[in-house]
């Protein structure tokens, strides 16, 4: 990945540490670098591109069989406003984390059977995504094909019930700028009487979790 052409010369040392903050991987601590450290003890992965392939999206599974990695599983309870005030689930906080430090959990694939160690704990879920296909035909009569994905929590450690659910796939990063502050705030909502976007008028649609 390259920074654009016409990006200023003054603002590639900028695209340049954005690129190595999304390559790095993060490390459980203590250790030897401070400055990527404090991974775990759950996480969902170890670098940013993990999910964001190559700065694009990042698929959802396309078999049940496999657990979901780049995605994110959202949880939450219901919030005042009924559509977009949602609250993080007070047990896993807003998204299951599906990875853990411990040794008994990378060694997973081995077969082994090792038990945790003293601090450690095991992932709080395992997800596996199915696919439910349907077809959707416009008035004139053409006919497009549909899938909708259906989230599947398994190991789910603790149980917990009542809560909502937002599947979500890893969006595009290429041409966003780096995280950290804005320069001026993003306004989806418009001052009152006052529209944010000229020609945009209602509240601004964000995914909801059901
Ligand atoms: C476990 C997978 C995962 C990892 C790791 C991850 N992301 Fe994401 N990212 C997502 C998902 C899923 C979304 C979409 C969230 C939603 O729709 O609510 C997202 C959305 C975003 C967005 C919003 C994009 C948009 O168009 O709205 C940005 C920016 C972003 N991620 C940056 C990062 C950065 C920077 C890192 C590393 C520090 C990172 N992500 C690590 C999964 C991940």
């Amino acid at each position: 990945m390259r920074p654009a052409a016409s990006l200023p010369r003054d603002a590639r040392p900028n695209f340049h540490a954005g690129k190595a903050l999304a390559h790095q991987p993060w490390v459980t601590g203590p250790t030897i670098t401070d400055a990527r450290d404090g991974l775990g003890p759950l996480y969902n992965a170890r670098t940013c591109l993990a999910c964001h392939i190559n700065g694009g999206r990042g698929p959802l599974p396309e078999r049940a069989e496999q657990p979901l990695f780049a995605g994110v599983l959202r949880l939450s309870i219901p919030g005042k406003d009924r559509a977009l005030g949602v609250v993080p689930e007070p047990t896993y906080g807003d998204q299951l984390q599906t990875q853990s430090t411990a040794l008994a959990h990378q060694l997973r694939a081995s077969g082994q059977d090792i038990a945790l160690a003293k601090g450690e704990v095991a992932p709080e879920a395992t997800i596996r995504v199915r696919w439910h296909a349907s077809e959707f035909r416009y008035p004139d009569g053409t006919a497009v094909a549909l899938r909708r994905p259906e989230a599947l929590v398994s190991d789910l450690r603790p149980r917990r019930r009542r809560r909502r659910r937002g599947l979500r796939a890893p969006q595009r990063r290429l041409g966003l700028r780096a995280p950290g502050p804005r320069p001026r705030p993003l306004r989806l909502e418009g001052q009152p009487g006052e529209p944010a976007h000229p020609g945009r008028r209602g509240p601004p649609s964000r995914p909801r979790d059901r």
